[in-house]
Formats: C-alpha cells, structure tokens, sequence
C-alpha cells in the first residue's frame, strides 16, 4: 500500500512538472565536421529554456511576464553559426577552465610556472583560445520528479589551453516546476589544477532585443568588491561598497550611476567587477536579484560560490547581429557570473580555486525567475 501511495506521488509530481518534456533536434555541425544538438526543456508554467551541447550554451530561456506575456530574456543567435563568430562574447556558455582572467597570462602551481594563451591584452581570459565554450560536450536528457535534466561532459586533456591534468567535468542542468534552472557544477582531475566554472548568459528582463538594461534594479548581497587594475586584474583589495557605486546593498537600477565619475568605473567601462559575497562560500544562498520593473520579471541568483561577476555589456557595441539578425548595443543585457575571485591562481589570499587529485569540485548556482506584483497591485 506504502509503495503503490509513493508511486502515486511520483507520478503526481512528475505530471505537474509537464512529465517527459524535453525535446532535441539537430543544431548543426562543427567544422571537424561534429554534429551538435539542440535540447528545450518546458515546464507547465511555460517557462523553456533551450541549451546546446556545444559550450554548454544557454540558447534561449522564455519566461512569462506579469501578464504571461513569454519573452526570451537572454542574448544570443537564432541559429548554430552565430555560436561560431569570432570573438562571440560567450552568449550564454559554460566558461572554463577558468572563467574570468588570469593576470599575464601565467601562474605557478607546486612551483612550476604554467604558461596560457594572453586572449586579452596581456591576460589570458575565459579559458584561452579554445575555451569550454568552444567544445562540443556529451549529453544526456532525462526526466524524473525534480524536473527536466541535461547532462553535459567534457573531458579536459592534461595540456588542454595550457592547464595541467585531465579534468573531468559534468555540468548538469535542472529545470524545475517552479521556473528555477539550476546548473551544478563537479569535476576531478588526475593532477594538481585550477579551475573557475561559470555561466555567461546575457539578461535582459525585457526580452532580448527590448532595448537596454539600464533600468533593471539589481540588489547584490555583497558588502565588498574586488577593484581592479586597467587590465581588469585584481589589485588583491577586498574594498567596502559603502559609499561608492558598486553598492547594490539595496535595489538600485543599473543605469542609476553607471556613468558616475568614478576611477573603477571608468577601468571597466562600467560595471564589469567582482563582488565578493557575503553568504559563506559553500552554502547556496541568494546572492542577486535583478527585477525589471515594467514586465514585472524576476531573477534571483542563487550559488555556493564565493563571488558574482557583474557584467553589464559594456564592450556589445552593435557590431555583432544577434537574434532576429539585430545588432546587439551596448548594455542591453547583463550578467551575473557566479565564480571563484578573478586571477585567484595569483592571489594565495583569495578563496582557492585550486583542485587536487581525490578532491571532488562541486557547486550549484539557481537562476530562478518569478514575478514582481507590487507594481499592479498598487
Ligand atoms: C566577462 C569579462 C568582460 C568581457 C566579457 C566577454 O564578463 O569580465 O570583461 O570580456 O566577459 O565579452
């Protein structure tokens, strides 16, 4: 009786999250000649995200507005060659090895120097030349009561873009019955490494190609952020927010003080700096909130890692074409990048983002989207 009740609650569980609805369809081929697909996960709110097996790619992420109105609120192309323009600014990609920047391009682990490619200026950004995001990974889509799957894997060879040690990574995507896409993170290597893996999707509330994101409140739980060089390394600084524009303590929109005249914004042409979060690193909690005000659509960011990138599209100049083959402009989506300190191979006092053999790597991060009424309601 106890298993045919257990079985009935699975089957209930399983019916409200749309039961089987995940779907795959051919995205394209690689250059090599290597097919690549394209998987959608739905749940019964009519919240869809579709996600690519090339760069573990976020393609578009639909989610009702204040009225139901669907939207896609992140940038990217409408189909796979878009993902193969050069220099892409990583719409919506798995970043690794490491996400973010490694300082000249080099780093010393176990007293051997370790060389990078320098993809930016003297830096070596978001995994080198052919970072995760350029990788074709292998996946698996299933369902079971806590909603749609998509498992991805990538094996990193020993020597890959210069990192040592095989890495075995598994991203796995989860959409859940109440709208929230969580993304965990686990990986193993064979020898001593390091690694940052993060999301670069692009938001904008709106919808994609609405215009710009400056009047998006964003709150960080951050109460310091990590000041850079005009390289965009840290200086090693863990500085205060009060009094300064990258406080976001409290709902602030984007635009508010973007422009103010102020030395870190100016180095990063805006907000494109790391906040150092207040929640121990380890437990997920809330770290972000981004809530535009007209639709009325909600993200909140959830993650057991220890800092946020705050990326406000600062270097999207109308140059690339994206969905719809519209220019994407400057500043019309923002991301919010869930990661270890940027350069931390170089800075013994940041959080390591170092792994050893026998060591499990494991972190969350839960984009979860829902509705701000108190605009209607009044
Ligand atoms: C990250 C960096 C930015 C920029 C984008 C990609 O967010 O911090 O400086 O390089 O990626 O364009």
């Amino acid at each position: 009786m106890k298993v045919l009740i257990v079985c009935l609650m699975l089957c209930v569980i399983a019916c409200a999250a749309g039961t089987r609805a995940i779907s795959k369809q051919s995205f394209g081929k690689t250059a090599e000649g290597e097919e690549v697909y394209l998987y959608t996960l739905k749940n019964s709110t009519g919240t869809e995200v579709a996600i690519t097996n090339y760069g573990g790619t976020i393609v578009s992420l639909k989610v009702p507005d204040r009225a139901g109105k669907i939207e896609d609120v992140v940038l990217g192309y409408d189909d796979f060659n878009g993902y193969l323009t050069p220099k892409s600014p990583y719409f919506g990609a798995t970043v690794g090895r490491y996400a973010n920047r490694i300082a000249k391009a080099k780093f010393t682990l176990d007293g051997k120097e370790y060389h990078l490619a320098a993809n930016n200026g003297p830096n070596s950004l978001h995994g080198g030349l052919k970072g995760f995001d350029k990788q074709v990974w292998s996946a698996k889509d299933y369902t079971d009561a806590k909603g749609e799957h998509l498992a991805l894997h990538y094996l990193s060879e020993d020597g890959e873009e210069g990192y040592p040690g095989n890495l075995n990574v598994q991203v796995i995507f989860t959409l859940t019955p109440r709208s929230e896409l969580q993304i965990e993170y686990s990986a193993t290597t064979d020898r001593d490494t390091v690694l940052n893996l993060t999301n670069h999707s692009y938001f904008n509330l709106a919808g994609q190609g609405k215009g710009d994101i400056l009047k998006t409140q964003i709150t960080l739980l951050a109460s310091r952020f990590t000041p850079v060089d005009e390289t965009l390394i840290p200086t090693g600084e863990l500085r205060s927010v009060a009094g300064t524009p990258f406080d976001f303590r409290k709902p602030t929109a984007i635009g508010e003080r973007i422009d103010a005249s102020d030395e870190q914004l100016k180095l990063g042409h805006g907000y494109d700096h790391n906040w150092v979060l207040d929640a121990p690193a380890g437990k997920l909690s809330l770290a972000a909130r981004a809530v535009d005000p007209d639709s009325g659509r909600v993200l909140e960011v959830l993650t057991t890692q220890p800092g946020v990138q705050l990326y406000t599209g600062n270097f999207l100049d109308g140059s690339i074409s994206g969905k719809g083959s519209k220019p994407i402009n400057h500043r019309t989506g923002f991301c919010l990048e869930t990661q270890h300190f940027p350069d931390s191979p170089n800075h013994p006092a940041f959080p390591t983002a170092g792994l050893k053999p026998g060591q499990h790597f494991h972190s969350t991060t839960v984009f979860r989207f829902s509705i701000d009424r108190s605009k209607q309601d009044k």
